[in-house]
């Protein structure tokens, strides 16, 4: 069966102070490293040998998952020394795989929360005698985005990563972060320095006319590259309308693990996750939000669309929307934190310090 590249090496910088401490794919989503999603994913679609390729914090991923046997799989683990980017990563971990020339090597972004159907992106591999496949996904703004223009077959006419002008953007199609190479075509990438896939690699193989693969895929997906996404990505897991087979427990409005303690009348709703060891006091309502592991939520905060840090403390009748709180932030009761804050890690913040309502 196929097996599977993950890139797990990005700085995550868009996520911080999230990233500070933890890289981007081990920040938990529902109550488990985002990464594991994926795995059990590929896992479940028949993957059972992934390499990792890491880079920032690279240290932190064998601990965690070790051999991944856990989880069914065989995870071996390639850290690189500067940074390689996207292409020069995937080139690096070539001598761990075990496919022939002409087989199908999987390649997956590490920050993509999707329904796709892993399966039928190789069988049109297969079928289409690609080079590469991608999965293309539509969106109503491609500017973050790799542009992924198609010929009526599905060929991929051109790649432009992340277009500067108007006159680039020539589609709504994205690159969706999940390949199928032939893999003598990922030994053909240049070792020992770093190469971007999407600015060198897509548009060299392009020029010289190899035949890349375009399967549009309209399920389910997100990029959880920034705090907003992570948080909407991790609802959507609880809530069930992302799937993964590694939530652990039910689906449904709330996902409580089993150490934290949530006060009898605090209302959990839209997704929210509570982490282990986590405290939510009386009279807090907590919508869409999560709340990582040890964070003190006390009474009657009201915290909305927000991920709230490691170990961070939540002071009473704050009002949070849209924040990000750094691990092991401190901050104080009564204050009105919005749109896009960002605290930092074991920051402080006084007891009625930001407001943005107005006084009665
Ligand atoms: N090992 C390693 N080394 N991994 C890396 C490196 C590196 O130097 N740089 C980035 N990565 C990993 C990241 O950890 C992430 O999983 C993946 O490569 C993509 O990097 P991002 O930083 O998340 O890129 P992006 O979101 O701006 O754009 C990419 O994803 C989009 C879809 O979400 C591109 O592939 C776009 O074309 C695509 O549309
Ligand atoms: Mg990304």
């Amino acid at each position: 069966m196929t097996e599977a590249i993950l890139l797990v090496g990005g700085k995550g910088t868009r996520l911080r102070p999230l990233t500070v401490n933890t890289p981007k794919p081990m920040v938990p989503a529902a109550g488990v490293p985002f990464l594991t999603h994926q795995l059990a994913r590929a896992r479940a679609a028949g993957v059972e040998h992934i390499v990792l390729a890491t880079s920032y914090l690279a240290e932190v991923f064998e601990p965690y998952f070790g051999d991944g046997s856990a989880l069914g799989l065989h995870l071996e683990y390639v850290t690189e020394e500067e940074p390689l980017g996207t292409g020069g990563a995937i080139r690096n971990v070539a001598s761990r795989l075990r496919s022939a020339p002409d087989e199908p090597v999987l390649i997956f972004n590490g920050d993509i929360l999707t329904g796709l159907d892993i399966r039928a992106l190789v069988a049109t591999h297969e079928s289409s005698g690609a080079d590469v496949s991608l999965h293309l996904t539509r969106v109503e703004d491609p500017r973050a985005y790799g542009l992924v223009p198609t010929d009526a077959t599905g060929r991929v006419q051109a790649f432009l990563e992340k277009p500067q002008t108007p006159e680039e953007i020539v589609t709504d199609q994205i690159n969706a972060g999940a390949y199928v190479f032939r893999r003598s075509v990922i030994d053909s990438i240049p070792q020992g320095r770093p190469v971007s896939v999407e600015r060198e690699t897509f548009p060299e193989l392009l020029a010289s006319g190899a035949h890349l693969q375009g399967m549009v895929d309209s399920t389910y997906w997100l990029d959880l590259g920034t705090p907003q996404a992570f948080v909407r990505g991790s609802a959507d897991l609880v809530l069930g309308r992302a799937p993964s087979p590694a939530v652990p427990g039910r689906c449904g409005d709330s996902l409580v693990l089993p150490s934290a303690g949530v006060a009898p009348d605090a209302k959990l709703t839209g997704g929210t996750v509570v982490g282990a060891d986590a405290v939510v006091g009386a009279g807090a309502r907590i919508s869409g939000s999560t709340v990582l592991d040890g964070a003190v939520i006390e009474p009657g905060a009201i915290v909305t669309d927000s991920l709230i840090g490691a170990g961070a403390h939540i002071g009473a009748r704050s009002v949070l929307t849209g924040a990000v709180i750094g691990d092991g932030a401190r901050v104080g009761a009564d204050n009105e934190l919005r749109d896009g804050i960002r605290i930092w890690c074991e920051a402080r913040l006084p007891d009625g310090a930001v407001r943005f309502s107005s006084d009665q």
